[in-house]
This record gives C-alpha cells, structure tokens and sequence, in this order.
C-alpha cells in the first residue's frame, strides 16, 4: 500500500494515449467502496472525454489549464439532498480515486473546483452549467486520468517527520 502512496504525485502532463474502459471501471470501484458519512454514497461522477469539453473544464480555474491534455476528466460531484459531509466524502472518494489511477499504471491531479473562482466567475457555477449538473449538487473536483508523460519522484522516508508527532498531549 505504501509503495503506491510513495508513488502517487500531482501529475499535470499527459501522453495522448486513451485510458483503458477497464482501468476507468476500477478507479470508480474504488471511488464507490469509499468510506461517507453516514453511509449515504451521494457521490455522483461525471467522465468527461469529449476534447471540447475537457477545453472548457480547463478553463474553470487560473490552475486547471493542463486538465485539458488528459484523455478522460472525472468531476466529483455530490448530492446535498441525500449527503450530509460534502467535503469531507468527496475529497475522501477523490483521495481513493487518484491512488487507484497510480495502481492502474495511471497519474491524476486533484484539482480543487468547490470555493474556487476563475475567468468564467464562480468555477462551481461554470463547471455545473457546464455539464448540465443538478442545482442540488455541488462539485468537489476535477481529476484528470491519463498516462504521465514523464516520470515525477516518488515521495521519500525522508518527508517522514517525526517532529509532527505527538504522544498523549500535544507537545509545543
Ligand atoms: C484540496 C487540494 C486542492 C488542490 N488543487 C489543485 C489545483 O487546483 N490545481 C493543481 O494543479 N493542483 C492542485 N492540488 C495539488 C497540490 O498542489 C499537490 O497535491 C501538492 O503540491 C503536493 O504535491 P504531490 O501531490 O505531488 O505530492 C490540490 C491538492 C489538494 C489536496
């Protein structure tokens, strides 16, 4: 388990090379078999491959420009109706979803679009008018899925800080 969350870095460059429909299936697997509060599962997922609307999803944040180079875009989107934890359930399914891509031979990049603004205004207000998505549901992320082109370091023992620790009280 390790080994893959050494692995796992914010990749922004893609090869052009398409994204298997089965290692898509798998990294939605893992979305689904995340934990949520109260066990409600209001997480809704919209894959995006369309080159135009990958263009305009890239255009929803002064840092999403490169979501456009990556050959599928998963918007995490999340039902406020039946959900009660809209951050902390979908940045969490968002989490099992970029480790998964790495298991996959995959690289991904969080890309935060709740609270965020960009050219087009509130990115939250574009990306759902966008994508014709519910007034009832809010949209997390955007996480592009693609084969890296090139290689990012592994994170090392050496970001291990022990100073970070406490034991039994917090120590200053
Ligand atoms: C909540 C959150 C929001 C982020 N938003 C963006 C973003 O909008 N664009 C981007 O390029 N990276 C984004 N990142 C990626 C971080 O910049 C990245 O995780 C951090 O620099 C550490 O690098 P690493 O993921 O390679 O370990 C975000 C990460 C998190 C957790």
């Amino acid at each position: 388990m390790l080994e893959v969350i050494k692995k796992r870095r914010s990749v922004r460059a893609y090869k052009p090379k398409s994204v298997e429909e089965g290692k898509i299936k798998e990294i939605l697997k893992a979305a689904m078999f995340s934990p949520s509060s109260w066990g409600t599962r209001a997480w809704e997922f919209v894959i995006v491959k369309d080159p135009k609307t990958r263009k305009a999803l890239s255009e929803a944040t002064p840092y999403s420009s490169f979501v456009k180079d990556a050959p599928v875009i998963i918007v995490v989107c999340y039902d406020t109706e039946t959900g009660r934890k809209f951050k902390e359930d979908s940045s969490i399914c968002a989490a099992h979803i970029h480790l998964e891509a790495v298991n996959q031979g995959l690289a991904s990049c969080f890309v935060q679009i709740a609270d965020a603004d960009g050219p087009h205004g509130n990115a939250e207000a574009y990306v759902k008018e966008l994508l014709g998505i519910p007034q009832n549901y809010r949209v997390q992320c955007l996480l592009p899925i693609g084969y890296a082109a090139s290689e990012l370091p592994e994170h090392s023992d050496s970001e291990y800080d022990e100073s970070k620790i406490h034991y039994e009280r917090f120590n200053q």
